[in-house]
């Protein structure tokens, strides 16, 4: 009898993962291991990545959704390395057909790649019954990708390190965004060379930095937390792709109480007071001609959850 007849050929597990934005990301200059030293907070919102793990032979990738073309199906996609790298902490070998249904934009600095990861990890723990705790999970999911654990985790959380050392943060009620998105993407790598060319990074890094923007989440507060919002990268995202300037004031002038270049780029994240107001900055932003896309989210919503098994 072949591995494929012993096992359950139909049976499936469904997990989602959602993007995120950065309400604050602070950066210091670059270190021996080519990764920025950080402080932000994340922040998960209601755009996903569905994840579905069968049985299969050997590693198999096929992604669906929005610019589904643009995402690679070999071994270098961050879930197939999910895949290899928990099976080979679990000593089996990885069989998993993975499908990918892309909700978040791909390469839009919202770690769209990073919940594939964290889902497929959830996935195929739950069809092999490794049985990983959830810590173990984000440990390895550290090994993969700076915003890997997050993914895993959700909700509002500070990460120092390269992002990927995480503090829960606690949040009063839901912040409703709209997001401009650009379908030409952004390279991470770029706009952190960029960033060292430009600025050279911070000498110091405060880790209470965000002291204002922990209040007003603590507090429910949107106009506090549209206030607190920044980012260390957007000059050189901006520097790259100066259309995001555009993107930016159209948000604000249309009364947004804040607006960000989400982590490396080139989405733009605008605040609203309330999911009517979001609704109507996404309404702006489409008309305006700024972005190739809009999207309203709320936020924070739960990291990696298994919808079915
Ligand atoms: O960890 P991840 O693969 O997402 O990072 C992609 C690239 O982004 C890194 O290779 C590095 O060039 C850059 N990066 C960085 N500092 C961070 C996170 C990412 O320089 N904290």
């Amino acid at each position: 009898m072949t591995r494929l007849e012993l096992v359950d050929t139909e049976r499936v597990v469904h997990v989602r993962a959602p993007g995120k934005v950065n309400l604050s990301l602070r950066s210091g200059s670059v270190g021996q291991d080519g990764y920025h030293p950080l402080v932000t907070t994340f922040q998960a919102i209601s755009v996903y990545e569905e994840v579905s793990a069968r049985p299969g032979e050997g590693v198999s990738i096929t992604v669906s959704g929005e610019q589904a073309e643009r995402v690679p199906t070999g071994p270098e996609n961050l879930a197939a390395r999910a895949a290899v790298l928990l099976a080979e902490r679990a000593g089996i070998e990885p069989h998993v057909a993975l499908h990918l249904r892309k909700g978040v934009p791909v390469a839009g600095g919202m770690a769209g790649g990073s919940a594939d990861a964290a889902a497929a990890l959830v996935a195929c723990d739950a069809l092999w019954g490794t049985g990983f705790s959830r810590d173990e999970l984000v440990e390895l999911a550290g090994e993969l990708g700076a915003d890997v654990p997050f993914a895993v985790l959700g909700h509002t959380a500070v990460g120092q390190g390269r992002g990927h050392l995480l503090s829960p943060a606690l949040v009063h009620g839901t912040f409703h965004w709209a997001l401009a998105i650009r379908h030409a993407g952004q390279s991470t790598p770029e706009v952190y060379a960029k960033f060292d060319e430009l600025s050279g990074g911070r000498a110091h890094l405060e880790p209470d930095a965000d002291i204002d923007l922990l209040l007003a989440l603590r507090q429910g507060d949107p106009g506090a937390l549209g206030a607190a919002l920044h980012n260390d990268l957007q000059d050189a995202a901006i520097a790259l792709t100066p259309e995001l300037e555009g993107a930016l004031e159209v948000a604000l002038d249309a009364g947004a109480l804040g607006a960000v270049v989400s982590g490396s780029g080139p989405t733009v994240a605008a605040l609203g007071r309330n999911a009517q107001h979001a609704l109507e900055l996404s309404a702006v932003l489409a008309s305006a001609g700024v972005a190739d896309d809009v999207r309203t989210a709320t936020g924070p919503v739960a990291g990696a959850t298994i919808l079915s098994r």
